[in-house]
């Protein structure tokens, strides 16, 4: 019960990873806000009672200021925030659209920072009124981030800035109290990978399920992740034995990158 009376907002957390970090925090007594574009509430009544389902566009500035204050009303607070949506295109460089590259970068950046902006306004007056609360906030980032990829250029940029923007933040506001870290996994079997693979087989020629076996094969590990093997890390960071640990991103990948 490492997370005992806190509570979280978790982005994107209908299904795959952001699914399991929700379940993963309840375990640990975590109260959990289940916020997603879609299938947010069905998700939180599946958990049971201490979760709170929210649609959010984290697009949107009105719908996060939206989420945000009802979740923290919700929940007497937030201390943790996991930034997790994301959306995932590839294209060869002369294949990209600036709605594609406008799309990614609003999601995966904008929809990082900008939640960010808005929990850690509220954790920094929450300190002002209980000067130990502190908070935590975890940007998923990806290998993506840490290195190009030929035909995935606009989703590796993004990922890179979701690293980025977490060493500025986890600077800025560990004054607050406030620790803001990152994670990146590697492959990870989610919804979003069917997606990716789909779109590799038809840039590189291959059957349906062909690319995933590959990557899964190429991991050190000897597997793909899955969504369970990401969970002890969001837990950790979210705790008070990461108060030492400021904007830092953690690759979680089965040994895909060492950095
Ligand atoms: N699956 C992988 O191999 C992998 C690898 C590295 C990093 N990641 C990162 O992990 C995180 C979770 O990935 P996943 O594989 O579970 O993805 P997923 O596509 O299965 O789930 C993403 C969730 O985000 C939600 N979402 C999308 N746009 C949104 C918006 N505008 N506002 C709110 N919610 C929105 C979706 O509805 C969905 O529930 C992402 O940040 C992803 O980039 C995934």
């Amino acid at each position: 019960m490492r997370l005992h009376g806190k509570t979280a907002l978790i982005t994107g957390a209908a299904r795959g990873i952001g699914l399991a970090f929700a379940q993963a925090y309840l375990r640990e007594g975590a109260r959990v806000a289940v916020a997603d574009i879609a299938g947010a509430d069905d998700a939180a009544d599946r958990l049971g009672p201490d979760a709170f389902g929210v649609t959010l566009d984290v697009t949107d500035q009105a719908s996060i200021d939206a989420a945000v204050a009802r979740v923290a009303d919700w929940g007497g607070g937030i201390d943790i925030l996991l930034n997790n949506a994301a959306v995932f295109d590839l294209a060869p460089i002369v294949e990209i659209t600036r709605e594609s590259y406008s799309r990614i970068f609003e999601v995966n950046v904008a929809g990082t920072l900008f939640p960010l902006q808005a929990v850690a306004r509220r954790m920094i007056a929450q300190n002002e009124v209980t000067p130990a609360r502190g908070g935590k906030i975890i940007n998923m980032a990806s290998q993506a981030g840490r290195r190009g990829e030929a035909i995935v250029a606009v989703y590796c940029a993004s990922k890179a800035a979701v690293i980025s923007l977490t060493q500025s933040a986890g600077l800025n506001l560990i004054k607050h109290g406030i620790n803001v870290n990152g994670i990146a996994p590697g492959v990870v079997d989610t919804p979003m990978w069917d997606a990716v693979d789909a779109l590799f087989a038809g840039y590189e020629n291959k059957p349906l399920g062909q690319k995933k076996r590959e990557v899964g094969e190429g991991v050190p590990y000897g597997r793909m992740g899955r969504p369970d093997d990401l969970t002890g890390m969001a837990v950790f960071l979210a705790s008070r034995e990461a108060d030492y640990i400021v904007a830092q991103t953690y690759n979680v990948d089965g040994g895909q990158w060492m950095s």
